[in-house]
């Protein structure tokens, strides 16, 4: 799926979303703008939640809200049914804020400070992935006047080399994530883990990367973490309840690309457990899938205005769009590639190949390479559609650029969901040099 389920062309032969004109959203919310398709969002994570059911009792799936962190949306997946994964402090606060349980986050990340830790305890969340000593160190410290332990998962690095961009592979050999299980590392780990009086290992975490659609990787990892669980079993009584093999699973980004099948990959990730666990003869722990981009990405499509061209004689032709990597680094940052379709109107006649370009003062900020398209005019709009995980998140003020608004289609009504950052904001942290 490339575009939100409700995508249509109207009678005017424009794109409309989730009932909405784009052009009447351009309008009133201005441009570039991501809009986010409510049914969409709600049917993938329906999706998700009862795939991870493959599991077996206590499985289930969190959204990983890095992908995708504005309130409303965590909310809205939270109430079909999806737990919340956080990185940091300041995702902590958004889901908290968000009206998120504190009992269904669980925080990821590989150099947690010890106050992140501690509003992590103070909230009283479900799991705290640990993925170091020295996180051990700090929570041990952090611990030792409590009742209750804290409930931790350890993150381990299976090894596993997954096809994907190297900047986005995250259980590889070579990765600052987890304690690998090739040496004694992770077994030092479940070692001081058990020593700490304030913790409760409940299980075992790891994540291959992102935009992945080779399901064998999941299953290898899985056999991989209940090897060593087993063994850990046998050597120091650990009980293994909960394994967690991360998220990753890839979308289509442009025509002739697959989705990754997520009922699928949680199934055969499922039975690759059920498997391991018999023939390791240990009790079968549920499963934790943390999709990110496939729940959030396919449902929003950025908005752009077309504005200036540069015709290269016998080169290439350049259009340029009121957006750019201030909302999308990711074209620049990993080589991505993403689509476009004339959203105002349907352009038949005249096609020709050109490179969509953002405004930024930056060679690499072009979105995307050599698209066919109707010939663009000044103040045509561009959709680009799967743009609803890893822009808004990433999005910066390089050049000063204004962050864009983000709207929640459904049932022919648009909702304001982030307003459209103003000049003001810009100078809201500054402080100004006294005028004489
Ligand atoms: C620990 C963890 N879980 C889940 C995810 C989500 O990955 P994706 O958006 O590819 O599903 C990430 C992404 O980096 C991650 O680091």
């Amino acid at each position: 799926m490339l575009w939100p389920e409700t995508t249509k062309r109207n009678k005017a032969g424009e794109l409309a979303i989730g009932g909405v004109s784009v052009v009447e959203l351009a309008e009133q919310f201005g441009t570039p703008l991501y809009i986010f398709d409510e049914v969409t969002l709600c049917n993938r994570a329906r999706r998700a939640v009862a795939s991870a059911m493959a599991g077996g009792p206590g499985s289930r799936a969190v959204f990983a809200s890095k992908a995708l962190e504005l309130p409303v949306i965590l909310s809205l997946l939270a109430s079909e049914g999806l737990g919340i994964d956080v990185v940091s402090g300041g995702e902590l606060f958004v889901a908290l804020e968000s009206g998120i349980d504190p009992h269904v986050i669980t925080f990821h990340g590989n150099n947690k400070s010890r106050r992140e830790l501690q509003e992590a305890i103070d909230a009283g969340i479900e799991l705290i992935a640990v993925d170091n000593l020295y996180e051990l160190d700090l929570l041990d410290a952090l611990t030792r006047e409590r009742r209750e332990p804290v409930s931790v998962l350890l993150r381990v690095n299976p090894g596993i080399d997954v096809h994907t961009h190297e900047k986005i592979a995250t259980g590889v050999l070579d990765s600052k994530f987890g304690f690998p299980l090739w040496n004694d590392d992770a077994a030092t780990a479940v070692r001081r883990a058990l020593e700490i009086p304030g913790i409760r290992v409940r299980g075992l975490h790891c994540h291959l990367g992102s935009q992945l659609f080779d399901v064998r990787a999941a299953e290898l990892a899985v056999e991989r973490v209940i090897a060593f669980a087993a063994e850990m079993r046998r050597l120091y009584g650990l009980d293994v309840q909960i394994v967690s093999p991360g998220g990753g699973m890839g979308i289509a980004y442009v025509d002739g690309m697959t989705e990754m099948d997520i009922t699928e990959w949680m199934g055969a990730t499922a039975d690759a457990l059920e498997r391991a666990c018999a023939l390791a003869r240990i009790p079968h722990p549920s499963l934790v899938f943390e999709p990110g981009r496939w729940i959030a990405g396919p449902a929003g499509v950025a908005l752009y205005r077309v504005g200036s061209r540069r015709d290269i004689d016998g080169v290439r032709s350049y259009v340029s769009v009121d957006g750019g990597m201030a909302d999308n680094i990711r074209p620049a940052l990993y080589d991505a590639v993403y689509t476009a379709e004339l959203a105002n109107r349907t352009g038949g006649g005249e096609r020709e190949t050109v490179t969509i370009a953002g405004k930024y003062c930056e060679s690499g900020d072009v979105l995307i390479r050599d698209i066919e398209l109707p010939r663009l005019n000044p103040g045509d709009l561009l959709a680009v559609p799967a743009a609803g995980a890893y822009c808004i998140p990433m999005a910066s003020n390089y050049n000063l650029a204004l962050k864009p608004a983000v709207v929640l289609v459904a049932e022919g009504a648009a909702k304001l969901i982030r307003r459209r950052e103003t000049y003001d904001d810009l100078l809201a942290l500054d402080l100004l040099p006294a005028v004489n």
